[in-house]
Order: structure tokens, then C-alpha cells, then sequence
């Protein structure tokens, strides 16, 4: 039996065939992924947005990171005195934070809803 010279042909077209439709569903696939990689990257953030927005603020996250270095690690006191039991209000607090203190405590340190959330806390601190 001679064999038909058109058989490779067929074959590679049926392959050919076969990789479009496999990259097409495979493409799909990916489309997908990163469409919700996509959305996951915006719901992110828009949970960072709201966060900045409603003043949602941690006090302790802000205090570990610019207060403890001088108040100590529970604001107990080190360089800076004990921020437990000041007795000061919260607007005297917001002072402070705003204009600083004598010489070693720094003003700015904190604004905006940090400031009014560690104003807040540091004056509850008993
Ligand atoms: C660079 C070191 C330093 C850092 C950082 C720092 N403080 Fe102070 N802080 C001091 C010093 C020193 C004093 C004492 C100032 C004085 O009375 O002369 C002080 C005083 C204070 C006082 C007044 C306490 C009192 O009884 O009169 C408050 C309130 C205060 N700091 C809050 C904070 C908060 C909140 C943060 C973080 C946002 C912070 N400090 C970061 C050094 C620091």
C-alpha cells in the first residue's frame, strides 16, 4: 500500500490545531487570573484608602513605631519620661506632640488622625 503523501500534512495541521486551542483556553485561564489579581490589588487599596479616611488609626502600631524609641518599649519611660499616668488632657497631649517638648521630646512627630488618635491615648494611659 502506497502511503498518501498528504498524511504529514493533515498531522501537522491537526497539531497546529490542537496548540491554538490549547493556548486559547490557557490564555483565557491566565486572563482570568489576572483579572482577579487585578481586582485584589484594588480592594487593597481601597481598604488602605478607607483606613486614612475614617482616621482609623492604631495608636500602639504608631507608638512602636515613633515613640518607643525614647518612651520605652510599653512607653514606660527611658530617654523620654513614662507616658502611663500623666495626667495630662488630650488637647495638652496634641500640644506637645505638635510643639514638642523641652529639648529631647520632638514636635511633629505625628498629624492628622495620628494625631488626634495618639492624643487620645496617650492621655487614657493610666
Ligand atoms: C527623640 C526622643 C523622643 C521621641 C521619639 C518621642 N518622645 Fe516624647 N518626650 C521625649 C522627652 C525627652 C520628653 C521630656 C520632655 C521634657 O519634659 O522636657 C518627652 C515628653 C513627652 C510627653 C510629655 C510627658 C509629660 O509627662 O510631660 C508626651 C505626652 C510625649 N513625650 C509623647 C510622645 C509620643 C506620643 C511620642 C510618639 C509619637 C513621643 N513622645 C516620641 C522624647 C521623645
Amino acid at each position: 500500500m502506497k502511503k498518501n503523501p498528504i498524511i504529514p500534512y493533515i498531522l501537522i495541521m491537526a497539531f497546529g490545531l490542537g496548540l491554538i486551542f490549547f493556548l486559547s483556553v490557557e490564555g483565557a485561564g491566565n486572563k482570568a487570573d489576572i483579572a482577579k489579581g487585578g481586582d485584589k490589588a484594588k480592594t487593597e487599596q481601597a481598604a488602605g484608602d478607607k483606613e486614612s479616611a475614617s482616621g482609623d488609626v492604631d495608636p500602639e502600631a504608631v507608638a512602636k513605631q515613633k515613640c518607643i524609641s525614647c518612651h520605652g518599649g510599653d512607653l514606660k519611660g527611658q530617654v523620654g519620661p513614662n507616658l502611663h499616668g500623666t495626667g495630662l488632657k488630650e488637647a495638652e497631649v496634641k500640644d506637645i506632640l505638635t510643639n514638642g517638648k523641652g529639648s529631647g521630646m520632638p514636635a511633629g512627630l505625628v498629624s492628622g488622625a495620628e494625631l488626634d488618635a495618639m492624643a487620645k491615648y496617650i492621655s487614657e494611659l493610666k
